[in-house]
């Protein structure tokens, strides 16, 4: 009989088959199932046709024989095709590999929505050297990738983690307005839009809204979207990234500091425990080191003394000092020689934001934060925050902003000041650095940056 001849039937002596996603057909072995998804690898020795399905729970391998391997519908399967199969689990003998250590043998596929062939086939819209920005523009079909996937699935378990960790320690989770009056991290990366006429903005960090939330609802934090107009390329820059901030009432800088060591190390620990995320991150990051609290502290000023002894200048190509910002490509050479995860505080005030609080003992310097990691630098950014209503004023007047926009958030020292700290980290940063990606691009869903809005 030709190709063309066989007709692919179910036979309808043998059992029902009971549906199941591929993450849990693992263990029906010896069972009739039904799985459906779509052709992620397909292989063909005429008589035999191996075919790995994709669901997003997991990978199956399915083998088809006989007529079914034969029969015209199967040589016309394609790549990222949408399958029902039919068949029987069986474990695979020892030697063998597949994902859960088992086979589907197929004995009957329906065929859901077959994906084109030739010049429009899946793997010529994201051939593996396409130009990134092609890939880009094809992000929609790269998102089926085994890479990107993977790291969108340890993406859900790190905010799961922080979610868990934020329970345990007692902060209640809100959800600010990303349409704004004010700026938090000055003016220049501001996304301006009419707001019925009036000047608003997309949010660049929601910590002024937390800090409203303390006396209402004690400790808080949010997983919010952020925008930056951040004009320049680089590899962890983005135009909008999910920004996890919190803001913790009656604390030292100390306790800040502490909390923060607590955060890092429980949320990764609770990521590599994941049955999903874990592996992946073996996969993508094999040599990477859980970090384990305290972590290496180190005051801005002797950073600058660090910079300018092992001969790492500044943007102006000139030693480093006091006051300088330390730009990302010092930063980085710093951590990654360092080697370790690093609390790089007391930064001066001039560099910093108009809200944070001056060191006791050193009036020129804040109680801020950056936390620096191996391979990508800053993922956190904290500090405690002014308390006093005349120094906060202060603050607004330094770096020349209005503070009319802000009465809601200068009552906070009006009704009930209290010392409190708060920090933001970087979503995508923190995935860069846990699935060693070149840039937090490969890290968002669909990555907006300046020129790239789409798709
Ligand atoms: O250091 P930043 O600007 O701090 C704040 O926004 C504070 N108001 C947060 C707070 O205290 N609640 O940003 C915090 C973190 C950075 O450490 C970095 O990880 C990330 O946000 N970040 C970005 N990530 C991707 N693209 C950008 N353009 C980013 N800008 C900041």
């Amino acid at each position: 009989m030709s190709a063309l001849q066989i007709s692919i039937e179910e036979d309808k002596s043998l059992p029902a088959a009971k549906s199941f996603k591929v993450a849990k057909v693992y263990e029906q072995v010896g069972e009739r199932v039904k799985v459906s998804g779509w052709i992620h690898r397909l292989r063909s020795n005429k008589k035999v046709v191996f075919v790995v399905l994709r669901d997003g729970t997991g990978f199956l391998q399915c083998v088809l024989t006989g007529d079914l391997a034969l029969a015209q519908q199967t040589v016309d399967l394609t790549l990222e095709s949408t399958v029902t199969l039919y068949g029987t689990i069986t474990k695979l003998p020892e030697g063998k590999n597949a994902a859960g250590g088992v086979e589907l043998v197929v004995d009957y596929y329906q065929v859901l929505g077959l994906a084109p062939s030739g010049d429009d086939a899946f793997t010529n819209k994201i051939a593996e050297d396409s130009d990134p920005s092609l890939l880009l523009d094809q992000r929609h079909l790269a998102l089926r990738g085994e890479a990107i996937s993977g790291v969108m699935k340890v993406r859900a378990a790190l905010l799961r983690a922080f979610r868990r960790f934020f329970e345990e320690e007692s902060l209640t989770e809100v959800t600010p307005p990303c349409m704004v009056q004010t700026q938090v991290e000055g003016g220049s990366t501001l996304f301006k839009l009419d707001y019925y006429g009036e000047e608003a903005y997309l949010t660049q960090s929601s910590q002024l809204y937390l800090e409203t939330c303390l006396p209402a609802l004690g400790d808080v934090y949010c997983v919010q979207e952020s925008f930056r107009a951040e004009k320049s390329h680089t590899r962890r820059h983005l135009s909008e990234y999910t920004h996890v901030e919190s803001e913790l009432a009656f604390i030292t800088f100390d306790d800040l500091l502490q909390h923060l060591e607590r955060l890092i190390s429980q949320s990764v620990k609770y990521v590599l425990e994941d049955p999903v995320a874990g592996p992946i991150i073996k996969q993508l990051n094999p040599d990477f080191v859980a970090p384990t609290g305290p972590f290496m502290r180190l005051e801005y000023k002797d950073a600058i003394t660090w910079l300018n002894e092992h001969g790492i200048k500044n943007e102006d190509g000139k030693d480093f000092k006091f006051g300088d910002d330390i730009a990302e490509a010092a930063e980085r050479k710093m951590t990654d020689t360092i080697g370790v995860p690093i609390l790089l505080i007391k930064f001066p005030v001039e560099i910093k934001s108009f809200y944070m609080k001056r060191c006791a003992d050193d009036p020129r310097v804040t109680e801020s934060v950056d936390v620096l990691m191996p391979t990508v630098g800053e993922i956190t950014g904290g500090s405690m925050r002014i308390t006093q209503i005349d120094e906060l004023m202060a603050g607004f007047k330094r770096e020349g902003i209005d503070p009319k926009a802000y009465y809601w958030f200068i009552d906070q020292r009006k009704y009930g000041t209290c010392e409190h700290g708060g920090y933001g980290l970087g979503t995508e940063r923190i995935l860069a650095w846990l699935c060693n990606r070149f840039t937090v691009r490969d890290c968002s869903l669909y990555p907006r940056f300046s020129g790239r809005c789409k798709p």
